[in-house]
This record gives C-alpha cells, structure tokens and sequence, in this order.
C-alpha cells in the first residue's frame, strides 16, 4: 500500500496585508506577546505622519524563514527580529550592514527591490542611550563590557567607533571574550582603543567610566562576576534589562556609590534607528521613552 503525502499547511498564523495607504512593519519573535515594540513604534508613526502598521509576530521555533516568507508575501516591508531568531535572520538577508555582519546576528530588516537588508541596531542603541540620555561620553572613557553573548557582539563595534580608551571585555566564559578581542582587535586599533578580554579576573581593579552588564544573569536576578574596584563614584552602571523594578546588578551598583540605568533607553533607541532604517526620518526617542518609563513605574 503506497502514501501520498501532500503539501503541508503552513504552521503559523496568516498574515494578512495591511489596511490601504499603510505599509506593513512587525516584529518576529517566540515568545513575542510581551514586546514593547509595537507601542513604541505605533508613537513614532503619529509623531512623524509616517503611515505605517505595525504588528507582533509569533513563528515557530523552526519556522522563522517561512514566517518571513509569508511576510514578505503579503506585503511586509521591514521586521525586527529578537530572540531567538537573530542569528537565523542575519543568515537570511541578502545584504549585511558592517555593524550586523560584525555582530553576526540581525535585528533588524528591510524589504525592498534589491531583496533583504539586514542591520543591527542594537549596539548603536546602546550607544545613543548612553551618551545622549545618560549623558556620558565614551570618548576617551574606560568601558567593562561583562558578557559575549549576542548582545555583547553587537555592541562591541558601535562602543569602539566612539573611540574609548580602554574596552574591556569579561564573560564567565573567558575563551568566548577572547574570542571578541581578536575579533574586533583591528577596529580597537583603528579607534586607538586597548581592547583587553578573558575571564572575570581580566577586570582592572579601578573604576570604569562605564560598566555595560551584556549578560544574560539579570533574568535570573544572577550577579555576574565582577571585581567591586571596578564601580566608582564616577561609573555608570548600565544593565541591558529592564524591568519594572531596579536589576541586582543595578542595586549592586548604587551600593556601591555608582549611578545605574536600566536598559529601556536602549530598546527605544534601537527601534528608533529601525524607524531610520525603514522610513528614512528619525523619531523622537525621547518622548516615547518618557511614556514607556512611566507605563513601566505604574505596573510595578
Ligand atoms: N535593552 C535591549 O534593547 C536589549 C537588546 C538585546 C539584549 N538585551 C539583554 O541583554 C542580555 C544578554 O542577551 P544576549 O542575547 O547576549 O544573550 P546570550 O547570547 O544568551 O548571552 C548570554 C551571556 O550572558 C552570560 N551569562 C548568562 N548567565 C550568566 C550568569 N549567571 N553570570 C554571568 N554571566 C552569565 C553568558 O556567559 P557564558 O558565555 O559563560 O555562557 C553570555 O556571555 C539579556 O538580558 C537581554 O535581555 C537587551
């Protein structure tokens, strides 16, 4: 007895084109119901006039491509894309951005005539918040990036094109920083930046300007390893979570005189270089990161 098998239906939502005049966004993602993206991106288009639609998208775990497809089919022109699909997305483009094809990972893409774009805004996010909304400049500064993960990655490069003058890179897994140093030790050269890495015990035991928590531990309210000479009166803390209520890197931080910033700043700047990226106009960041803060201090 012989079986035929057809074709399968596809495993995910329909997507279904967006309302005349306006021009289809989403963001992609497994989970994706908790994104702030579309709220953020929905005041960029009344601020702007731009007449965008802006959704969230849940593919499968194994069906990110074919999401994209579908996407792209029913009119799609851009996507952001977050865990777990970055480096799936970064695979995908036709194109890479230098900062996205440093990275190896995409968060952003766009659609257009010549096929797929990829960028990554992510790094250039962190940056913006920092210098414009905590108001420190990376020029000339010493910068503790903890972590080598995806995020680590992306910002290594935006972090040396502002011409620090130390960056040092330290993850629990000291051979994944070394790896980013021989990786990025050209660009350090280029921007006159000693660009050290390895295990926790690679950290200068004396303050930083800026200490960057890249890692993964603020979502299981972990600690990473990390030498307390490092925090001064001086330092900004900057943790790349946010949440509702301080992180434990950040408490740890302020107990010990620095200031700390969460990482909201960083997720409106890097939706706002999308917007960039897609629309050709920059948003007001800051205005959207007022309203957000103040939705994130009510809900706590
Ligand atoms: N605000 C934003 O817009 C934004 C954007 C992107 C990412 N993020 C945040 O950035 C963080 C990192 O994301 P990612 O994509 O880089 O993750 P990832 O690729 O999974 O990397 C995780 C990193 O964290 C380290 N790590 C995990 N748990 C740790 C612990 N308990 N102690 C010390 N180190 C630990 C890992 O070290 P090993 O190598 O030793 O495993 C690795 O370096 C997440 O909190 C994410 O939410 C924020």
């Amino acid at each position: 007895m012989t079986s035929t098998i057809g074709p399968s239906a596809p495993h995910f939502e329909p997507i279904e084109p967006a309302a005349a005049g306006c021009d289809l966004y989403a963001v992609i993602g497994n989970p994706i119901a908790h994104s702030k993206s579309p709220f953020i991106h929905a005041r960029f288009a009344e601020q702007t006039g731009e007449r965008i639609e802006y959704r969230r998208v849940l593919a499968p775990v194994d069906g990110f491509v074919d999401v994209v497809r579908a996407f792209v089919a029913a009119g799609g022109r851009g996507l952001n894309v977050t865990v777990p699909f970055k480096l799936e997305a970064h695979a995908f483009a036709d194109r890479l951005s230098p900062r996205a094809a440093a990275a190896g990972a995409v968060n952003t893409l766009r659609f257009d005539a010549d096929g797929s774009y990829g960028d990554n805004t992510d790094g250039v996010g962190l940056v913006a918040d920092i210098e414009r909304n905590q108001g420190v400049r990376l020029a000339g500064a010493r910068v503790l990036l903890l972590g080598a993960g995806g995020a680590a990655r992306g910002a290594v490069l935006p972090i040396l094109e502002r011409s620090p003058c130390l960056l040092t890179v330290a993850n629990r897994t000291g051979e994944k920083a070394l790896a980013l140093v021989e990786q990025f030790a050209a660009a350090a050269r280029k921007a006159d930046c000693a660009l050290l890495g390895g295990a926790p015990a690679t950290i200068d035991a004396a303050p930083y300007d800026v200490v960057i928590n890249a890692t993964a531990g603020s979502l299981a309210a972990a600690l990473p390893e990390c030498d307390d000479r490092a925090f001064g009166a001086n330092t900004l803390a900057y943790d790349m979570m946010y949440g509702a209520q301080p992180t434990v890197f950040m408490q740890h931080a302020r107990s010990l005189g620095a200031k700390a910033s969460d990482g909201l700043g960083m997720l409106v700047e890097q939706a706002a270089e999308s917007f960039l990226i897609w629309r050709g106009v920059r948003p007001d960041s800051a205005a959207v990161l007022a309203q957000l803060r103040a939705m994130l201090a009510a809900s706590a």
